[in-house]
């Protein structure tokens, strides 16, 4: 076993290994036996298991694990924008690349290294990505899982030279769920959102929480920093912390939609829901020096 990053923990492993591109995925133990694995194509957590071996992230059956596509499911990172406006990829070109690990981040502000396994992983951008988005920047991922299980992800971004550039992001975290129907969203009740499914027209949401009948494609603006997806059938809540991250991605494609994509099984849409920490209305400005940090913690509550 090699160990590469953090573990902080005697107990806690970093484990490097290589899928069947050969990209290097990095496996994430808690002395517990609670794991996560990051891929460095695209940064991609791709799963999230608890200590009895439970998967917390949908992965699509009809995923395609071959770069550049991004595999549908886990947590991909959009970077450096959230949706398709302009010339840039949909939502981005960092979920599509291949990052490489940090061996000697600069230090966090406070110490999110105690008891976890982690791992910093590095994208800068390349000559090609430089004439598409012509802004200089390291962008630093630190993922860790707890001594508790929980799976916490800070991105740092930081403008290194040139002029200021501004991004939209988001952490599109795909949630493993029983059935889209019975789960609900508590955290986003009379928030204002927009909604892609009406050309962004902004509606406001009403006092309940918010549960599925159909497809669902918005984005919640100015949430509170917590929120929680209640799952009744599996008896367990997600609930997702978030700093620096103001808005909040809600996805479920539904039924046509599935059926018209490649990548998710016809029916696979009742399984998954995309709950995303995410800065998109107000886009991020910095300046030449500056650094921004969007961090989110994922925890699971089992109730009986
Ligand atoms: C959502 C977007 O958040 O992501 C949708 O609002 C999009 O419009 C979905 O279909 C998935 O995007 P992609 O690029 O991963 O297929």
């Amino acid at each position: 076993m090699k160990h590469t990053g953090g573990a902080s923990d005697q107990r806690a492993a970093v484990e490097v290994t290589k899928d069947k591109n050969g990209i290097d995925q990095v496996v994430l133990r808690n002395p517990h036996g609670a794991s996560a694995r990051v891929s460095l194509h695209g940064g991609q957590v791709l799963s999230w298991r608890t200590e009895r071996g439970e998967e917390l992230l949908f992965t699509s059956s009809k995923a395609i694990f071959k770069p550049p596509a991004a595999v549908r499911g886990g947590i991909p990172i959009c970077f450096p924008q959230f949706g398709n406006r302009g010339t840039l990829e949909q939502h981005g070109f960092a979920r599509n690349k291949i990052w490489v690990i940090d061996e000697n981040p600069p230090p966090l502000n406070r110490n999110d290294s105690n008891g976890k396994a982690y791992i910093d992983l590095l994208l800068k951008p390349s000559e090609e990505d430089l004439k598409i988005w012509p802004h200089s920047f390291e962008f630093r991922l630190r993922v860790s899982l707890a001594a508790d299980g929980n799976l916490t992800m800070i991105s740092r971004i930081r403008n290194i030279n040139g002029k200021q550039f501004s991004f939209s992001f988001a952490y599109h975290t795909y949630f493993s769920i029983s059935d889209i129907s019975e789960v609900r969203i508590e955290g986003l009740e009379t928030l204002d959102y927009l909604d892609n499914l009406c050309h962004k027209e902004r509606f406001t949401e009403q006092g309940d929480a918010l549960t599925f009948e159909s497809e669902v494609d918005r984005f919640y603006l100015s949430s509170s920093d917590v929120i929680a997806v209640f799952d009744h059938e599996k008896k367990r809540t997600f609930v997702i912390q978030k700093e620096g991250l103001p808005d909040v991605v809600v996805w479920n494609p539904w039924e046509k939609k599935s059926k018209a994509m490649v990548d998710i099984g016809d029916e696979e849409y009742k399984h998954m829901l995309c709950v995303d920490g995410a800065a998109i209305e107000k886009p991020i400005t910095l300046r030449p020096g500056e650094e921004w940090t969007g961090r989110v913690e994922l925890s699971v509550v089992l109730s009986s």
